[in-house]
């Protein structure tokens, strides 16, 4: 949730660190700081502000007004301690010798506080991670790495840490367990972040921390030791990410850029996947013997990725005839799962750091299962825990709500419903032909649906006002809703539901009255009718109803509802990937009406990394 980012070298470090840090500020903004070495025997220079990063930035001019040349920086999402000065990192000791930047949350913090205090340690933030900073001073004699050992053995909990000591005015130490933390490789200078798009201006170089590792970085290298304190040699990655990829490049919003850049990341995610009427996974982890005996998938995930899932669900049972579930990644490790070796188990996470997804992946690989996950950020925890990685390829994804990432996950998880279900005979070779060749136009059509957002502009434009919006549709539609709805409520703060058609009479109907606003999804085909018995129903009840649908039935929809979106005909399994695309759009032009913050909604980040 919060972001890291860490500089040694032999340039001024705060503007370097400063930089990194606008570009993790998707990860949490409710206050930042940094942390720098002023040189041997001048201590730590440390300097937090409540806010954006811009009320920091502005303090310290860029960053000119700190001297130092190594340094660590924080971008914080609160957990323990309200956002304020205090209670921004870095946190320091008493001494003001030691200073950490934390992502995780120490889980034994009030135990080791009160360790400390009854040895006389003063505290003033509410934070967790002010003990981390207090028990390294505490351990420590001279030797920094042997109190930072010291002290993860009394810390329960997870982290990523960034370790600063004024005693070692060239040193910048970094731990990590059960939270991002990436080391970058440079040229007379070296690097720790949260996320490679911190760094990617200075290096491509990285190498991707482990649970339990603990990293030194000087100017001159980086050793790293495992958890057991012994010397290990770490991979380098060369990381591929155009730095474009992570700026506006004019575009008001991030959000806005990557809805735009949809179509792109499709090709890019399909392309190389599809041959020759066919689908092709390099390595595929499982044989077509192990195929043929999955008895169960469990798609487990958060969030839109979960939506995802939703979707899936149909896409996969229609195409295997496997039964699949669909778990909340928060509830699936509570709830003794029913998973063993002939279960395939697909984690579906755009960052590949979500807490909850990786304990319920770890759950299901204690059960037996394979590991199968549809991820975005290459080399993330996710990922290198899964027996298998399907990338989905997006490119680097910065506003908090997700777009490409979601559009890329569904076509990722079609591809897999055809691979399995050619495998087990159960899709034939014509029927997969002629649907992958729809796959393939499929980002051609979605241009056509982002040319038309004018229209999308101007029916928010109708509904910015309303304080409540309800989301209705059946089947395909309906798990389309349920992106649609998160959408707009996490970035406009409307309140807004999904609901499966079928299940308005039995309570929801009750909510709708004169002048409610409804979407009605009723892109699929095989149940239009029933959508529009539905709209019919909402709208003698008063609703105001905005429907979406695909042009061969625009005409009968626009009889009945007061406004329609059209998207283009498609086959049935592919209507989600081009319908979500206007709900996106809505969502946007409503929350820009409102006057939102888009990119950053309150309380939010990116990558969730605390349960
Ligand atoms: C909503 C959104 C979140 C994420 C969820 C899971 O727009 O982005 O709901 O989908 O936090 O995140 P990942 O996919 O990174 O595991």
């Amino acid at each position: 949730m919060c972001g890291i980012v860490g500089y040694v070298g032999q340039e001024a470090a705060c503007p370097i660190l400063l930089e990194g840090l606008s570009r993790l500020e998707y990860r949490g903004y409710d206050s930042a700081g940094v942390a720098v070495c002023a040189g041997a025997g001048e201590g730590l220079s440390v300097h937090k502000a409540k806010g954006r990063l811009q009320v920091l930035s502005e303090l310290l001019q860029g960053g000119a007004a700190v001297q130092g040349e190594v340094g660590i920086g924080h971008t914080r999402w609160a957990t323990h301690g309200a956002p304020s000065d205090v209670n921004s990192h870095p946190q320091v000791s008493q001494s003001r010798r030691i200073a950490v930047v934390h992502n995780g949350i120490i889980e034994n913090y009030v135990e080791l506080r009160a360790f400390l205090m009854e040895k006389g340690v003063p505290f003033v933030s509410e934070t967790d991670t002010e003990v981390v900073a207090q028990l390294i001073e505490y351990f420590y004699a001279g030797d920094l790495l042997a109190a930072v050992d010291q002290a993860l053995h009394r810390i329960r909990g997870t982290y990523a840490l960034g370790i600063l000591c004024a005693d070692c005015p060239d040193q910048l130490v970094a731990v990590r367990k059960d939270n991002p933390l990436i080391l970058g490789w440079g040229e007379g200078c070296n690097f720790i972040a949260s996320d490679v798009t911190a760094i990617l201006r200075h290096t491509r170089e990285v190498s991707y921390m482990n649970d339990g590792d603990i990293a030194v970085l000087s100017w001159e290298g980086i050793q790293c030791y495992n958890h057991l304190m012994q010397p290990i040699a770490k991979e380098r990655v060369h990381v591929d990410w155009e730095v474009d990829a992570a700026e506006k490049g004019g575009y008001p919003h991030f959000m806005f850029k990557e809805i735009l850049e949809q179509p792109q990341a499709l090709r890019r995610c399909i392309s190389p996947r599809v041959r020759d009427g066919a689908v092709y996974f390099e390595d595929f982890c499982l044989s077509p013997e192990e195929i043929r005996a999955v008895q169960k998938i469990y798609i487990v995930a958060c969030g839109s990725s979960y939506h995802v899932g939703m979707v899936g669900k149909y896409q996969l049972e229609k195409l295997t005839r496997v039964p699949v579930e669909v778990a909340l990644a928060s509830e699936f490790r509570y709830m003794e799962p029913i998973v063993d070796e002939h279960t395939l188990v697909l984690i579906i996470s755009q960052s590949g750091e979500t807490l909850d997804s990786m304990a319920a992946l770890r759950e299901a690989r204690k059960r037996g299962a394979k590991i199968l996950s549809i991820v975005n950020v290459v080399g993330s925890s996710i990922a290198r825990e899964s027996d298998q990685v399907l990338y989905t390829w997006a490119g680097p994804e910065i506003a908090v709500a997700t777009t490409k990432g979601y559009s890329t996950q569904l076509v990722l998880v079609l591809l897999l419903a055809v691979y399995l279900g050619r495998t087990l005979d159960r899709v034939s070779e014509e029927e997969s032909r002629a649907l992958l060749e729809e796959l393939v136009r499929l980002p051609d059509k979605m241009e056509a649906v982002l040319a038309g957002r004018d229209h999308i502009q101007y029916l928010a434009s109708q509904s910015f006002h309303h304080s409540s919006i309800f989301f209705l549709g059946r089947n395909l539609d309906y798990a389309m809703g349920l992106e649609g709805s998160l959408k707009l409520k996490e970035i406009s703060y409307i309140h807004s539901e999904a609901y499966a058609s079928g299940e308005l009479k039995h309570g929801t109907i009750s909510l709708i009255e004169e002048g409610t606003l409804v979407v009605a999804v009723g892109t699929y085909g095989p149940l239009f009718e029933k959508a529009m018995s539905n709209i019919i129903e909402v709208k003698a009840r008063g609703a105001n109803v905005l429907a979406l649908t695909t042009e061969s039935h625009v005409d009968r929809m626009a009889a009945v509802a007061s406004a329609v979106i059209p998207i283009p005909d498609t086959h049935d399994l592919l209507l989600p990937s081009l319908g979500i695309v206007p709900l996106q759009l809505f969502a946007y032009y409503v929350a820009l009406m409102r006057g939102c913050d888009i990119d950053k909604p309150r309380n939010l980040a990116k990558s969730v990394t605390v349960e």
